[in-house]
């Protein structure tokens, strides 16, 4: 039950299937070049489209406009102690400036960086300094279908391994992503934090947490962790950043704002990285992001220890997976943060990996419904050094659900048409690239379908669905 009223609301609009055809053709068949113009349900990301609070529009009022020393930074910085328990704070513009930065300070060639899993932005700015990941989760992370309620955990044996193949000198730190996004949201427990940190501190290696999407993480340890489950939102969020070195976030997510920041305890590391910021971000007070946004930001950081806030999300986003997994569509289960995955690798079973399923799978899936989600499979993957395809581990449609964004009877519509595409995946064809830029493609890179599969897929829709919708 959503524990929130809706106030303020914007107007959506359902186009034809003919002009969602075209915009496909016109859009690349990708689904980030599309225009929300023809978008119904915007399910692409959770990335600055969570909806925000009455105290957060009312906090914005509120900022303090100034280059250096703005009392906005200083109630941020409250905001970062006082919920992720950190003493100092270094902003920036979004998550990934602060990837850039992390790796400016500590990559360099011949660097290694072991990951529960990687995230796009967070591969790309180590490999561009000359470093190399490694992605250590274990086997249970890659069932579709399971029960294990930690599949973000990191593979302990792995990682010791690891250390001790490539040598720690050459390890500068451990990258922690709280609620694997490209696995499907899947969070890890409090206690594999604890056990990375024994071997980080074994070896003498830092932990480097990304906190994009810890509160989600936090709740579901709430949920599935025995030892916290009398446990709050503000407990288990404190034990799992005191467990790094240093965290970084994208505000984006974490607070329903914009912008982004580092926190650390350790004043060397602040050091470290302090000099970094004033180079690509801005001043230390406002690390390239409004006044505005950081007011909303230390509001949006405190709300997240707010479980009625956090859950609603992760709540509906089960409701979707249940309900469409009673249904028979393959989806990653359990229910994990951020979205509702489809494993587009079993609804596209006839289509080869090297035709894009889960590429092919979103362009089909806003074809019939308007609604737009995003390929997170090989598309997203990027070429190896040789310029070789690198498929992905996994081929997912992610169907987002910002926080407080979708009514139910919305997430409905979802689970009907997702259900009739399901029905009908013998018609969706294969993609190919007909544009294919060198760093982070899937953002821009232009497809086209191997044959007129969507000219198909319209026809059945409009049999059985009638005119214009
Ligand atoms: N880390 C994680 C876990 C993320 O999910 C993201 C962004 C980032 C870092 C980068 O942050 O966008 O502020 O630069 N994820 C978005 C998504 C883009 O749609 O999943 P950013």
């Amino acid at each position: 039950m959503e524990l929130h009223k809706v106030r303020i609301v914007q107007k959506l609009n359902l186009v034809p299937i003919e002009r969602r055809l075209e915009a496909l053709y016109e859009g690349g068949f990708n689904t980030f070049r599309l225009s929300t113009k023809d978008v119904f349900l915007d399910m692409l990301t959770d990335s600055g489209t969570n909806a925000m609070s009455d105290n957060q529009l009312a906090a914005m009022m509120q900022g303090d406009d100034a280059y250096a020393g703005s009392q906005s930074f200083y109630r941020l910085e409250k905001a970062v102690q006082d919920v992720l328990g950190k003493k100092y704070l270094l902003p920036v513009h979004q998550g990934r400036a602060a990837e850039n930065i992390i790796a400016l300070a500590y990559v360099k060639k011949g660097s290694l960086v072991p990951m529960n899993y990687h995230f796009t932005t967070a591969m790309a700015h180590i490999t561009d300094k000359g470093g190399q990941i490694v992605e250590l989760l274990y086997d249970e992370a890659y069932v579709v279908n399971s029960d294990h309620p930690f599949k973000g955990n990191m593979n302990i044996e792995k990682l010791e391994e690891v250390i001790k193949r490539h040598s720690a000198a050459n390890i500068p730190f451990i990258r922690m992503e709280a609620s694997t996004n490209l696995i499907g949201g899947q969070p890890f427990s409090v206690q594999n934090l604890r056990d990375v940190r024994a071997i980080a501190d074994k070896y003498g290696i830092r932990i480097v947490l990304d906190c994009s999407l810890l509160g989600e993480n936090a709740y579901l340890v709430l949920k599935r962790e025995e030892e916290f489950k009398n446990s709050d939102m503000a407990t288990v969020l404190k034990t799992m950043t005191g467990l790094a070195d240093l965290c970084y976030f994208s505000a984006r997510k974490i607070s329903s704002s914009r912008g982004g920041g580092m926190c650390t305890d350790r004043l060397e590391i602040m050091k470290e990285l302090e000099a970094l910021v004033p180079l690509y971000e801005g001043f230390l007070t406002y690390g390239g992001i409004s006044i505005r946004e950081i007011e909303a930001m230390a509001v949006g950081l405190y709300e997240t220890l707010d479980e009625t806030m956090i859950c609603q999300s992760p709540n509906f986003i089960k409701y979707l997976v249940d309900s469409l997994d009673a249904k028979g569509v393959p989806m990653i289960k359990p229910a994990g943060v951020l979205g509702a995955h489809v494993d587009a690798m079993q609804v596209c079973a006839h289509i080869p990996q090297t035709e894009y399923p889960a590429g092919a799978l979103a362009a089909a899936l806003f074809l019939i419904s308007g609604i737009r989600g995003m390929e997170r499979g090989s598309i997203s993957n990027q070429r190896d050094e040789e310029g070789n395809e690198t498929y992905a581990d996994m081929e997912l449609l992610r169907l987002a659900v910002p926080r407080r964004v979708f009514t139910l009877s919305q997430i409905k519509y979802v689970e009907d048409r997702m259900h009739w595409l399901y029905d009908n995946r013998e018609l969706i064809g294969g993609l190919r690239f007909v544009y294919e830029p060198p760093v982070l493609r899937f953002f821009m890179g232009g497809l086209e379908p191997t044959s007129d599969w969507p000219k198909k897929l319209m026809a059945k829709f409009k049999a059985d669905f009638g005119e214009s919708l």
